[in-house]
C-alpha cells in the first residue's frame, strides 16, 4: 500500500484471526476501534448468522464487514467509503485474508450503494460528519434493507442521546436493541411499514435527487456542547406510517445526501 501503510492490526472473529493493514490517515490505526468490536460482538448471536447480504457504509480499512464476511460462509459483503484510501485498504484486507464474496468500492452515503436486499447494514458511525450528514447516515437505507433486514450501528457516547431522538422521533424506526457503556452506544433498528423494504428504490440508476426536507429531530453536534432540540413527539398515525416509511424509501440514498454534497470522496 505503499507510503501510506502504518501497521497491521489483528481482529480475532469465529475461530480465526483477520489480519489487516491500515493506513496513517485512516480511523482508527492504532487498534480496530473499540466501538467496532462492541458492534461487533453484539451482532455475534446465532440470530444474525442467517443475515446474508450485509452493508458496511463507512467501512475505513475493512474490520466490520471483513469480520462479518469471515463469521459466516455463504456472506456478501458490500463495504463502501467516501474515501478512496479505506476503500483500497478495504479491497486488499479482503484479499490478504482470502475473503471472497466482498465488494469494496466508494460511496458517499448510500448514493453509489450497488446492491439492495441487504439483510444487515452496519455502521460505526463517522461523529465528526455533522448532524445532517449523520442523521442520513442513519435513516437513508430504508429502501435498502430485504424484509427484515436490520440496521446495527455504534456512535461514541456523546452522541447517544441525539441519535436516540433520532431514531424515536422517525415515523417507521423501531429500535429493536440497544448497549450503551461509558464511551459508547449501539442501536439495532428496523424500518417498519410498506415502502421499509422496497428494495432498489433509491440508488438505481434512475433514482433523481431531491432537495432534502429539513429533519424535525437534530443530531447533536460532537465537540461544541449543543444539544440536538426534540420537538414535541405526537405518535403517527398509521397512515402516516406508511406515507413517510414510502416517503423514506423511495428517497432513498441518492436523494438523502444533500447536506453530504460538499465532501467528495477522494478519489
Ligand atoms: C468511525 S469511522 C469507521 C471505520 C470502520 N468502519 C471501523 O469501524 O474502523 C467512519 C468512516 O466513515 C467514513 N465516512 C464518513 N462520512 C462518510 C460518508 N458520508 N459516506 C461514506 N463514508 C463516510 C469515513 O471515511 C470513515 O472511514
Amino acid at each position: 500500500m505503499g507510503p501510506h501503510f502504518k501497521k497491521t492490526v489483528t481482529l480475532d472473529v469465529g475461530g480465526r484471526r483477520l489480519e489487516l493493514r491500515v493506513a496513517q490517515d485512516l480511523f482508527s490505526s492504532h487498534e480496530v476501534d473499540v466501538g467496532t468490536r462492541l458492534l461487533l460482538r453484539t451482532l455475534a448471536g446465532p440470530e444474525h448468522g442467517a443475515r446474508r447480504l450485509v452493508l458496511d457504509l463507512g467501512c475505513g480499512y475493512g474490520p466490520l464487514g471483513l469480520a462479518l464476511r469471515a463469521a459466516a460462509a455463504d456472506r456478501v459483503v458490500h463495504l463502501v467509503d467516501r474515501d478512496a484510501l479505506a476503500v483500497a485498504y478495504s479491497r486488499e484486507n479482503a484479499a490478504a485474508n482470502r475473503l471472497d464474496g466482498v465488494e469494496a468500492y466508494a460511496s458517499l452515503g448510500y448514493a453509489d450503494v450497488r446492491a439492495a436486499g441487504f439483510d444487515l447494514v452496519v455502521s460505526n458511525i463517522p461523529a465528526k460528519a455533522g448532524p445532517p450528514v449523520i442523521e442520513r447516515l442513519l435513516l437513508g437505507g430504508a429502501g435498502l434493507l430485504a424484509p427484515g433486514g436490520l440496521v446495527a450501528v455504534v456512535v461514541i457516547a456523546p452522541l447517544r442521546a441525539s441519535v436516540t431522538a433520532v431514531l424515536e422521533g422517525a415515523p417507521g424506526v423501531e429500535v429493536v436493541f440497544r448497549r450503551a457503556t461509558a464511551s459508547y452506544a449501539v442501536f439495532h433498528y428496523r424500518f417498519r411499514g410498506p415502502g421499509s423494504a422496497a428494495g432498489p428504490a433509491g440508488p438505481g440508476p434512475g433514482g433523481g435527487r431531491r432537495r432534502h426536507q429539513a429533519p424535525r429531530v437534530r443530531v447533536a453536534r460532537v465537540g461544541r456542547g449543543r444539544r440536538g432540540s426534540t420537538p414535541p413527539r405526537r405518535r403517527p398515525s398509521p397512515a402516516r406510517v406508511g406515507v413517510v416509511s414510502r416517503r423514506l424509501a423511495s428517497r432513498g440514498a441518492r436523494e438523502a445526501t444533500a447536506a453530504q454534497r460538499g465532501s467528495q470522496p477522494r478519489l
